[in-house]
C-alpha cells in the first residue's frame, strides 16, 4: 500500500498542487512590462494583465523600490499593536481620490475580503441602529463579488453558487440589465423596466430586510464588462434610499484607474455608501485591498463597541507601501490619461475585428476593462452551444500566438462565451497592435476550427 502511494507521488503526471482544474500550465521564468517568458523560452503578452490585476505591468522599478525601502523598515506589525506612517497616508490617499465623499477605510488582503467586510459592515451598521432585521442583501444575476461564503451569497453565477447552496445566505438576485440582448427598444426603457423588476422583486421579499444592494458598476467575467449606465446605477441608488437600504459599489475590478478615472462611480457620479477595491490596488506586487465607506457607518458601528471583523495581514506596512507605491507610479506616469487613450483605440480596433470575424456579437467595456462576447450568429446573437467551449478554444489559441486573454461565461456562467481584453495600463502602441494583430489569427483559427466541427 505505502509502496504504491510512493510510486503515485513519483509519477510525472502528479502534483501535489491543485487549484480549480487540472490544466497543464507553462512554468514562468520572468515577466517584464506587458510580457512574460515561461522556462520553453516561449514570450506571451499578458493581454488580461493575470487576473485583471497586474495594472503597472510587471517588474516596476519604481513599485519594487517603495517595496524594498519599507522592507528595510519593517514589514509587519500588527494593528492592535501599532500604527504605521504608510497606513495612514495610504488611507488619505484613498480619501482624496474619492474626493472625500468616502471619507473611512479599512485594509483588507483580497478582493472577496473587501467584499466580506462591506456586508459585514452593512449588517453591523444596522445591528447597531436598532434595525436588526437587516440582514440580507441584493445583486445582480449573473455578478461575482468573489469566493468567501459571504461573497458568494451574493454572487450569482449558477456554476459557482450551486455547490455551496446549502450554506450561502439567501440573497435576493435581480436579473442584470442586458443592453446587448435587451427586448426594449433602447437602453433607457431597458434600464427602466430592469428598475421596475427589481423594485418589485425587493418590495414582494421585504425592502425592510435588505441592508444593502452591491453591484459591479462595470461586470468584469460574469457580465464580459457589460457598463451599467448612469440611468441605472442611479436608479439603484434611489431606490436605496426609498427603502433605507445601503448602496454598495464593488470596484474590486474596476476601480485603482482600470476604467481611466480612479473609482468607476465618479464617472457616473453615483455615490455608494461603502466601495470595496483590491486587484489594481497592490497590482499584483503584494496582496493588497481595501472597504473604503462613509464615516456616519463607521461611526454608529464604532461607538457601538468597534467592528468585529478582521484579517491578520490586513494594513500590513508592506501592503500599505506597495499600494502607495502603485498610486504613485500611476500618478507619476499619468496612467489614467493613457488609459482613456489606449482602452479608445484599442475599443476601436475590437470593433474593426468584429467587422471581420462573425463569431463576434458584441464588443464592449470602457477604459482598458473591454470584452468581446462570441455568438453564432450576429443578427439573431443565438450564444454557441455549451458543450463546444467556445471561449476556451478562443483563449488557446490566443495562447498559442502568445495572447493571454481572459475567458468566462456571460449568460449565468453557463452559455455566452466572452473574453476579456484588459491589458496592464502602461498599455502602449505597440503592444496594442500585438494584441490586435495576434487575437485576429486566434480568432481566424477558432472560426476554421468551428467550421470543421
Ligand atoms: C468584482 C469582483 N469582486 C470580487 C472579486 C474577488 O476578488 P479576489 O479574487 O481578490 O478575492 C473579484 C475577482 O475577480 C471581482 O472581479
Amino acid at each position: 500500500m505505502e509502496k504504491d502511494k510512493t510510486e503515485n507521488l513519483m509519477a510525472d503526471s502528479y502534483s501535489p498542487l491543485f487549484y480549480q482544474t487540472d490544466v497543464e500550465l507553462p512554468l514562468v521564468a520572468k515577466a517584464e512590462g506587458c510580457r512574460i517568458w515561461d522556462t520553453e523560452g516561449n514570450v506571451y503578452i499578458d493581454g488580461c494583465s493575470g487576473a485583471i490585476s497586474v495594472n503597472m505591468g510587471h517588474n516596476h522599478a519604481g513599485i519594487k523600490r517603495a517595496i524594498q525601502e519599507q522592507m528595510d523598515k519593517v514589514s509587519f506589525t500588527y494593528r492592535t499593536q501599532f500604527e504605521s506612517q504608510v497606513a495612514i497616508d495610504l488611507a488619505y490617499k484613498l480619501v482624496g481620490l474619492a474626493n472625500n465623499k468616502l471619507d473611512k477605510v479599512y485594509f483588507v488582503g483580497s478582493g472577496s475580503e473587501a467584499v466580506e467586510s462591506a456586508l459585514k459592515l452593512a449588517i453591523q451598521y444596522y445591528y447597531a441602529t436598532g434595525q436588526k432585521q437587516r440582514s440580507r442583501f441584493v445583486s445582480l444575476r449573473p455578478s461575482y463579488h468573489g469566493s468567501t461564503l459571504g461573497a458568494l451569497s451574493v454572487t450569482a453565477y449558477t456554476p459557482l453558487e450551486k455547490p455551496f447552496e446549502a450554506v450561502t445566505q439567501k440573497s435576493i438576485h435581480i436579473e442584470g440589465p442586458s443592453y446587448y440582448r435587451k427586448k426594449e427598444d433602447s437602453d433607457d426603457a431597458h434600464d427602466d423596466e430592469m428598475l421596475r423588476l427589481a423594485r418589485k422583486a425587493i418590495f414582494e421579499e421585504g425592502g425592510d430586510t435588505v441592508a444593502g444592494i452591491i453591484v459591479e458598476p462595470i461586470g468584469g467575467a460574469s457580465t464580459g464588462a457589460r457598463v451599467l449606465s448612469k440611468r441605472y446605477l442611479s436608479g439603484l441608488r434611489n431606490l436605496c434610499d426609498e427603502i433605507g437600504a445601503l448602496l454598495i459599489m464593488d470596484e474590486v475590478m474596476t476601480g485603482a484607474g482600470r476604467t481611466g478615472v480612479w473609482y468607476c462611480w465618479q464617472s457616473v457620479d453615483v455615490v455608494p455608501d461603502i466601495m470595496a477595491l483590491a486587484k489594481g490596488l497592490g497590482a499584483g506586487y503584494y496582496p493588497v485591498g481595501a472597504m473604503l465607506a462613509k464615516s456616519k457607518i463607521t461611526d454608529a458601528v464604532m461607538n457601538s463597541g468597534g467592528f468585529m471583523h478582521g484579517h491578520t495581514y490586513a494594513g500590513n506596512p508592506l501592503a500599505c507601501a506597495t499600494a502607495i507605491g502603485v498610486l504613485n507610479a500611476m500618478e507619476h506616469e499619468n496612467i489614467l490619461d493613457n488609459v482613456r487613450r489606449q482602452g479608445g483605440k484599442l475599443k476601436a480596433q475590437l470593433l474593426e475585428l468584429q467587422q471581420r470575424h462573425s463569431i463576434i456579437g458584441d464588443v464592449r467595456g470602457e477604459g482598458l476593462l473591454l470584452a468581446m462576447e462570441f455568438v453564432q450568429d450576429q443578427a439573431t446573437k443565438e450564444p454557441f452551444p455549451a458543450e463546444l467551449n467556445v471561449f476556451s478554444i478562443v483563449t488557446t489559441e490566443a495562447k498559442a500566438q502568445g495572447l493571454l486573454v481572459y475567458p468566462r461565461r456571460c449568460l449565468d456562467g453557463t452559455k455566452g462565451d466572452h473574453i476579456l481584453i484588459t491589458p496592464p495600463l502602461i498599455l502602449d502602441d505597440e503592444i496594442r497592435n500585438e494584441i490586435v494583430q495576434k487575437l485576429d489569427v486566434a480568432l481566424r483559427n477558432t472560426q476554421d476550427f468551428l467550421e470543421k466541427h
